[in-house]
């Protein structure tokens, strides 16, 4: 019977088990965006994972959104995820890198003045950025022309190259929660004319033509695509959200994907719905979905066939051995919020495994 733990081949990548870890930003780069040692060490930490989705990753210079985020444009950024995916890599583990262009969500504090840019001249309001000077608003961006995105694209494909050189085993797109390839998809954030907004098929053409641009670097079947029609963070949405997911669905299919990767709600509650159901009917390669899912849930939508594999988030980042603790059915630690974006090794590497935790328990009750 397959289960979570049941290996699978999605496209060129094979991995040991479906529990997958979600891209998950924590800000541990250094102040050139480069990756840290610090970045190798929780990585290759968690390598039992069946597929680790590295953080999302500045495609081009100059597009932070967050402080100390990771890129992938400068020679010393691809030889630091060098170490990164040797050190997973040497731990029998495998490594896609989530690549990513923060659009509306950069801000000026954080890329030297420079004003963001968006499909259109709207603002993030439900949400403030860090920056080095504290909390601040998220500002209003500039619309691109339309002449300006063959330059967008280039830049991913520019970076899904540089993944290549730094050993990834392959890339994920980056069209989720209200960043610059999302705000192009959904109709709240583009309010653009022409060729790249108004219905569906223009709303998603700069997607599709990443999507293009990529594949042409590593093949399809080393790359994915992460979705997340629902969700409302970054001042996100869309008039018709199942629509958007079914017609997308349908049109990834010309691709031959390794994975269509799909969070199936909202991080504020605010937009409900099922996109999962449309999801897999329409979409014919392998589908991972996200949010929310409990061991028992995903061991759950696994055997029912609902989808062939689930990614964690939070869960990975307070239990570096997650899969070895859900097949025990082990007790899982709980992550602490105030250190996933703090910088320091503490709330990074400092999880415990199950192994570690029992034989710290047997020191302390060994008779003195
Ligand atoms: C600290 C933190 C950082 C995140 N960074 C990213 C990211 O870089 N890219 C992305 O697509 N999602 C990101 N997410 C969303 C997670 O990948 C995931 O969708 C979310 O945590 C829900 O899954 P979970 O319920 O298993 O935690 C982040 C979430 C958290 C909590």
């Amino acid at each position: 019977m397959t289960d979570i733990f049941s290996p699978i081949q999605m496209g060129a990548l094979e991995l040991d088990n479906r529990v997958l870890m979600a891209p998950l930003t924590r800000c541990r780069a250094d102040e050139n965006h480069v990756p840290t040692d610090l970045i190798a060490e929780h990585y290759a930490q968690r390598a039992s994972a069946g597929l680790l989705i590295a953080e999302a990753t500045m495609v081009m210079e100059g597009n932070s959104a967050f402080w100390r985020e990771p890129g992938i444009y400068s020679d010393a950024q691809v030889e630091a995820w060098k170490k990164v995916t040797d050190a997973v890599h040497a731990k029998g583990g495998r490594i896609v890198l989530q690549i990513w262009h923060g659009g509306r969500a950069c801000h000026p504090a954080l890329n030297d003045g420079r004003v963001p840019v968006a499909p259109s001249a709207l603002a993030i309001t439900n949400d403030q950025v860090h920056t080095p000077e504290g909390k601040q608003n998220y500002t209003v961006p500039r619309e691109l022309a339309d002449d300006e995105i063959p330059a967008i694209i280039e830049g991913f494909a520019k970076a899904a190259e540089n993944a290549k050189h730094a050993g990834f085993d392959g890339v994920e797109i980056h069209g989720a929660n209200g960043y610059l390839l999302d705000q192009f998809l959904r109709d709240g954030a583009n309010k653009r004319t022409g060729a790249y907004g108004g219905p569906i098929e223009n709303r998603a053409r700069l997607l599709l033509e990443v999507i293009e641009a990529v594949v042409n670097v590593w093949g399809s079947d080393r790359v994915g695509v992460r979705l997340s029609p629902l969700n409302s963070f970054n001042s996100m949405q869309d008039s018709d959200p199942v629509g958007l997911i079914t017609w997308l669905a349908k049109r990834l299919n010309d691709f031959d994907l390794a994975y269509l990767h799909l969070m199936r709600s909202d991080f504020l509650g605010e937009q409900t719905g099922d996109v999962v159901t449309p999801a897999r009917e329409h979409f014919k390669g392998k589908l991972i979905v996200n949010m929310g899912y409990s061991g028992d849930e995903a061991e759950q939508v696994i055997t029912d066939g609902q989808a062939d594999a689930v990614a964690f988030g939070v869960p990975f980042i307070a239990n570096p051995d997650l899969p070895e603790r859900l097949k025990q059915k082990a007790e899982l630690n709980q992550a602490d919020p105030t250190t996933f974006y703090s910088q320091a090794a503490e709330g990074y590497t400092d999880y415990p495994t199950l192994a570690e935790q029992q034989a710290k328990q047997e020191q302390t009750s060994e008779p003195a």
